[in-house]
C-alpha cells in the first residue's frame, strides 16, 4: 500500500481514533470512583459550612464527627431506617417514581414536579445535644433549580444559615444568592408566624426595620425578583405541609433524638 494512499490515511486515522477512545473510556472508568468521592466530600464541606462547623485546620472527617446524618420520612415526619444514609441519593430519589410523589399544580409551589419521600437531615451536636438541624432544599428560580441547605436552630423556627451549592442563575443577578453579605441577613430570621404558617419571605426591595414582618424577611436581590420569588417559594414548599413541617412539629426542641 502506498504510504500517502487514501486507504493508508484512513487506516491511520481509524487506529488513532480507536486508541484515543480507549484512552478516554479507560480514564472515565478509572476516575469515576474518585469523582464520586470528591462529590461526596464537596457535599460534606457544604454541610459543614452551613452548619457553622467549618474550620480550615481540621479534616472534613474530623469536623463531621459532630454531625449525625439521619434519614426522615417526609410524609409522617419520623426518622426512617429504610436505607443506609450512604446508599440514599436524595436528588436521584426525586426522579424515581418508586421513591417520590408527583405534585399537583397547587402543591408544586417550588416548581419541582416531584417530591422525594425521604430526606437526609443532618443533626449538629454539641455534647450529645442537637443544637442545629441542616435540611436540604431545592426549588426553581428563573433559569434553573437551585439546590441548597438551610440550617435551623433547635427551635426549628430560627434560621441559622443558608447555602446554595448548585444553580444556573445569572451571575450578578439571581447568582447573588451566593453572596455571603446577602446570606448573612438570614441569620436569626423566623420561618413561622405564631399560628404556625410559613411567613418567611425574600422581600421585593429592602426590609424595613420598623415593619412587624421584618423578623420573617430578608432583602430582595436587586434586578432579580424572579430568583428571589423562587427562593421564597422554595421555603414555603419545604417548610410547609408537603415538606418538613411534620418533622418540625414533632421535633422542635425535643431532646430525645
Ligand atoms: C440576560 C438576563 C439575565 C437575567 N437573569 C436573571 C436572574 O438570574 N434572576 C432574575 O430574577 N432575573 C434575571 N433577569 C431579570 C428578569 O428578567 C426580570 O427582569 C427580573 O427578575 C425582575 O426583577 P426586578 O423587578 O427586581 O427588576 C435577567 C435578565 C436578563 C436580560
Amino acid at each position: 500500500m502506498q504510504k500517502n494512499s487514501t486507504a493508508n490515511i484512513l487506516l491511520v486515522a481509524l487506529i488513532i481514533c480507536i486508541a484515543c477512545s480507549v484512552i478516554v473510556s479507560a480514564a472515565a472508568v478509572v476516575l469515576r470512583p474518585m469523582q464520586v468521592a470528591n462529590k461526596a466530600l464537596d457535599q460534606k464541606v457544604n454541610i459543614l459550612q452551613v452548619a457553622g462547623l467549618w474550620q480550615q485546620d481540621q479534616t472534613v472527617e474530623q469536623m463531621f464527627t459532630n454531625i449525625e446524618t439521619r434519614l426522615i420520612d417526609i410524609e409522617d415526619g419520623e426518622y426512617s431506617q429504610l436505607f443506609a444514609q450512604d446508599e440514599f441519593d436524595q436528588r436521584q430519589a426525586a426522579k424515581d417514581a418508586q421513591l417520590s410523589i408527583a405534585l399537583t399544580k397547587e402543591q408544586d409551589i417550588a416548581n419541582i414536579n416531584r417530591r422525594e419521600n425521604y430526606a437526609k437531615v443532618y443533626l449538629v451536636k454539641e455534647q450529645d445535644q442537637v443544637v442545629r438541624y441542616v435540611f436540604p432544599v431545592h426549588g426553581y428560580g428563573l433559569w434553573s433549580t437551585l439546590y441548597g441547605y438551610v440550617t435551623l436552630e433547635s427551635d426549628l423556627n430560627t434560621i441559622y444559615a443558608i447555602k446554595f451549592y448548585d444553580h444556573k442563575e445569572t451571575p450578578g443577578l439571581g447568582g447573588e444568592v451566593d453572596n455571603p453579605r446577602w446570606q448573612a441577613q438570614w441569620q436569626g430570621k423566623k420561618l413561622f408566624d405564631p399560628e404556625g404558617a410559613v411567613a418567611f419571605q425574600v422581600k421585593k426591595g429592602n426590609v424595613q426595620a420598623n415593619d412587624v414582618r421584618a423578623q420573617y424577611q430578608v432583602d430582595g436581590l436587586s434586578g432579580a425578583t424572579l430568583t428571589s420569588n423562587g427562593v421564597t417559594n422554595m421555603f414555603h414548599f419545604w417548610m410547609g405541609e408537603n415538606g418538613y413541617q411534620k418533622f418540625i412539629q414533632r421535633h422542635a426542641d425535643m431532646e430525645d433524638v
